[in-house]
């Protein structure tokens, strides 16, 4: 029997209280979609951001409450839960290397997640990214559409971002859609980038979009080289939010992300970024976009890499 909650009264909670996490909750509040809960396995780390957030509340303007904890059982009843507990990238480290560690992790908040918040959807944002979304659903057994992986918007945005400049245009007028793994394989997809509706084939050279293709898989190294210790966190937390309050208040709006799987696009029991549409349901809606057979080519290799990691996971036990 689900009861109407008012904005105030959701619960939403961010798992990992790092650099994304917290920027995550900050969002959140700031966005008034409902009261936080952070909660991290370091002692302290959840409570000082919680409280630094809630003083920021009379400045910024937001009532929203963030709640810090390394208690599991005060997640419990959540409406949603935006995943981030893992280790970030490091300099010359790949995303499956941290196949293992983040695998541990994922089992964790999984446990508690299924026992406590049984009614909860979930965006994952821990990497690697696709693998991780696939083993958060098959532990959890929530229905599929309940988990959702948070990569292809980040992706689209960095293509965005990069077209925009490169077009001397606004962001806002760039669409374009990355599909596929959040990796190295990601699908940058020529035939849906548009500025203003007219198709960026039409408004720039071949190679000049290959170039920021290339650019946009390369988007998140790119940062790790710059920062050094740790990745990016200001669009991955505005792109897992954008999610978040799509689906808290059924807007039901497209955006590129990890689903599982089970037929579209000639895949079967693998999770893979594709265009969803998020409401309240979670994944209300996958959507099968007419590839040429380049793009579709390259999303079935992407496909087939999940799918290694997957493998490698299941061999462990882990899967
Ligand atoms: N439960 C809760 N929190 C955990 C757990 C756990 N089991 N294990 C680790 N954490 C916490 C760490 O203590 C740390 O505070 O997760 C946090 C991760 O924060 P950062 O190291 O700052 O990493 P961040 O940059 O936030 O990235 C988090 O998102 O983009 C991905 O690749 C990135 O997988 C990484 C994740």
């Amino acid at each position: 029997q689900e009861e109407e909650r008012t904005m105030e009264q959701r619960k939403i909670v961010v798992v990992g209280a790092g650099f994304v996490g917290m920027t995550c909750a900050q969002r959140v509040v700031e966005q008034g979609l409902g009261d936080c809960v952070l909660i991290d396995i370091v002692e302290g780390r959840p409570q000082g951001v919680a409280l630094d957030l809630n003083q920021a509340g009379p400045v910024v303007g937001y009532e929203g409450v963030v709640t810090g904890t390394n208690d599991p059982k005060d997640t419990d009843g959540a409406d949603l839960v935006i995943v981030t507990a893992g280790l970030p990238r490091k300099p010359g480290m790949d995303r499956s290397d941290l196949l293992d560690v983040n695998a541990k992790i994922i089992l964790n908040v999984a446990d508690y997640v299924r026992e406590g918040s049984p009614q909860a959807r979930v965006i994952v944002i821990t990497n690697p990214l696709d693998s991780m979304t696939h083993l958060m659903r098959a532990r959890t057994g929530f229905a599929p559409e309940r988990v959702v992986g948070m990569a292809g918007v980040l992706d689209s945005a960095r293509f965005r971002t990069f077209l925009a400049e490169s077009l001397s245009m606004g962001r806002r007028e760039v669409e374009a859609m990355v599909l596929g793994g959040h990796g190295d394989s990601m699908v940058p997809v020529r035939a849906y980038a548009s500025a203003g509706g007219i198709p960026v084939e039409e408004l720039m050279a071949a190679d000049t979009f290959d170039a920021i293709a290339d650019r946009t898989r390369n988007g998140g190294a790119e940062i790790v080289a710059h920062l050094k210790t740790g990745s990016a966190y200001y669009a991955p937390s505005a792109s897992a939010v954008a999610m978040a309050a799509s689906i808290l208040n059924d807007e039901r709006r497209i955006f590129p992300a990890a689903a599982l799987l089970n037929g579209p696009y000639g895949l079967e029991g693998v999770t893979l970024g594709v265009p969803v549409v998020l409401g309240s349901a979670g994944v209300e809606r996958i959507v099968e976009l007419n590839l040429t057979a380049e793009d579709r080519a390259a999303l079935h290799h992407s496909g087939a890499e999940v799918q290694a990691d997957l493998d490698l996971l299941a061999e462990k036990g882990l899967l």
